[in-house]
């Protein structure tokens, strides 16, 4: 029978929306592939001579050491900046400049900034692969990778998951991606659970409806902690209230303990940084899974520029 070659098809990773199943397959495959490397057990030179550009407009911890590191892990190296205040741009130079210019250096760019669409305008003007990591309260696509990689890895499939997303859903990109990417999946039972005030924006939720994903919005934690096997908790997602004092009505809104999981089947995800939505008694559980999810990181993001940088050469 002959060999199916399979490709990725996408250049730039701007939007999980633009994924197929298939192309998530991929990546996902490509990470598990990459473990060992990812773990330090095999040494691998696949990004030689390749450079990263790293452009952080908004703070980063996880997302840009994880690329960081994958590029590392891969023997490339990186160049870029972690905030808007050590680049030109505080001079006055436009974002398009930026870009061209890291475009000339690197062979791939990753770009963080705190509004919608920048990466996608970048992606326009660039020839090197960009991809998105996170533009405000849109999207964050790699996220989304590494956490499907996780719920595949933890319960072994992503289709028949009962899963629950909680937090700040209104300005939360990481679960925007998240929900997006589930419609390709069967038989997910999806749940929403935000104060009324952080609800899952009306933009996704007609997305979910023109795929037939339904899904069931509460405000009350309690009303589905038995039905889910997945609870993906967020932050509060303080930056980007226009009034303090909305966001203080709302803090705390939402504390996962210890005691709330004791006995049950599920394990509990964040994609960090957690502020008090988890408690830390639930860190020495069975139930936490939010640190492996950031370990995840890294091949993940190893198998997206392997990807990208393998496929679309200068
Ligand atoms: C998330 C983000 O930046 O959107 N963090 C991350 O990339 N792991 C979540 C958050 O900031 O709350």
């Amino acid at each position: 029978m002959a060999q199916v070659i399979k490709i990725f098809k996408l250049k730039n990773i701007i939007s999980i929306k633009d994924f197929e199943r298939e192309d998530i397959d991929y990546i996902l495959d490509e990470a598990s592939k990459l473990e060992n490397i990812a773990l330090s057990k095999e040494i691998s030179e696949e990004l030689k001579g390749k450079i990263l550009g790293m452009m952080f407009f908004e703070p980063s911890t996880r997302t840009r050491l994880s690329f960081e590191t994958a590029m590392k892990r891969l023997s490339g190296k990186c160049i870029g900046f972690e905030d808007s205040v050590s680049s030109s741009v505080s001079k006055g130079e436009s974002i398009a400049d930026t870009a061209k210019m890291f475009e000339g250096y690197s062979d791939a760019l990753v770009i963080r900034h705190e509004l919608e669409g920048v990466s996608k305008f970048i992606s326009d003007i660039v020839n090197v692969p960009v991809i998105n990591a996170g533009d405000g309260a849109g999207q964050h696509p790699t996220q989304t990778l590494l956490d499907l990689y996780t719920i595949k890895k933890e319960l072994k499939s992503i289709d028949n998951i009962k899963i629950a997303l909680i937090g700040d859903l209104k300005f939360g990109r990481t679960v925007h991606s998240l929900a997006n990417a589930l419609t390709l999946y069967d038989n997910i039972e999806l749940y929403l659970v935000s104060p009324p005030e952080l609800k899952m924006p009306q933009e996704i939720l007609h997305d979910l409806d023109k795929k037939e994903m339904s899904y069931t919005e509460v405000s009350n934690i309690n009303e589905i902690i038995d039905k889910v096997d997945v609870l993906y908790v967020t932050r509060i997602q303080k930056e980007r209230f226009g009034d303090i004092n909305d966001y203080l009505k709302i803090k705390g809104a939402y504390v996962i303990n210890k005691k709330m999981l004791e006995g049950r089947k599920l394990i509990v995800m964040h994609p960090l940084p957690r502020i008090d939505e988890i408690d830390t008694d639930v860190d020495d559980t069975k139930y936490n899974k939010y640190f492996t999810q950031a370990a995840n990181a890294v091949p993940v993001r190893m198998a997206i520029l392997k990807t990208l940088i393998n496929n679309n050469p200068k």
